[in-house]
């Protein structure tokens, strides 16, 4: 399974100042089970946020340059980090232009939408899905935090 997963505001904002702009401790928590024991594919942006290398999770960091850093993998494209994880269970956590690249490779897209709004013009904002190339499931429910409805779009046939 290749897969990407995000969260998002009603704007189509994914981050702002290298920070995600809300706190879902649930949907955070969703992320680390969601993930656990898999591959996770981030950029230097995402991974400098995390601060560390993401436990229980083998960590390729998409980069140009050097990155000296525990328990990570640095990379220098999604193709290569792809090639790299092999047959396992991979995701592509973003951020953006991981999520731009990752679209020609994953089956799923998880997107978790939440409410809180982000107008500011220096915010990242995910890639638009392509409507042909990935078919939106039904509204859910978010298991770990109630007010939150996610979403799984998979690749057409
Ligand atoms: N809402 C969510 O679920 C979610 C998830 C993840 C991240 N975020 C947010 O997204 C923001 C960060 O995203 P971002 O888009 O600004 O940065 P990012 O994708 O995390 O990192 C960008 C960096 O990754 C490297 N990179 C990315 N694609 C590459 C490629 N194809 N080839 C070579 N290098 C590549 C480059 O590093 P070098 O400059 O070192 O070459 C680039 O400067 C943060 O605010 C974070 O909180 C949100």
């Amino acid at each position: 399974m290749r897969g990407m997963i995000y969260a998002v505001s009603p704007e189509g904002v994914i981050g702002l100042g290298g920070k995600l702009p809300w706190s879902h401790p649930g949907d955070m928590r969703r992320f680390q089970r969601i993930t656990r024991g898999t591959t996770v594919i981030m950029g230097r942006a995402t991974f400098e946020e995390t601060g560390a290398a993401l436990p229980g999770r083998r960590n390729l960091v998409v980069t140009s340059r050097p990155l000296v850093a525990a328990d990570v993998e640095a990379v220098p494209s999604v193709a290569s980090a792809l090639g790299l994880a092999g047959d396992g269970d991979v995701w592509l956590i973003g951020g953006a232009r991981i999520f731009a690249e990752g679209a020609a490779y994953a089956e799923l897209i998880d997107v978790t939408y939440v409410p809180d709004h982000v107008t500011d013009p220096r915010a990242v904002h995910a890639p638009p899905i392509d409507p042909g190339l990935f078919e939106a499931g039904p509204l859910l429910p978010h298991e770990d935090e109630p007010g939150l409805v996610r979403r799984v779009y998979r690749r057409r046939a």
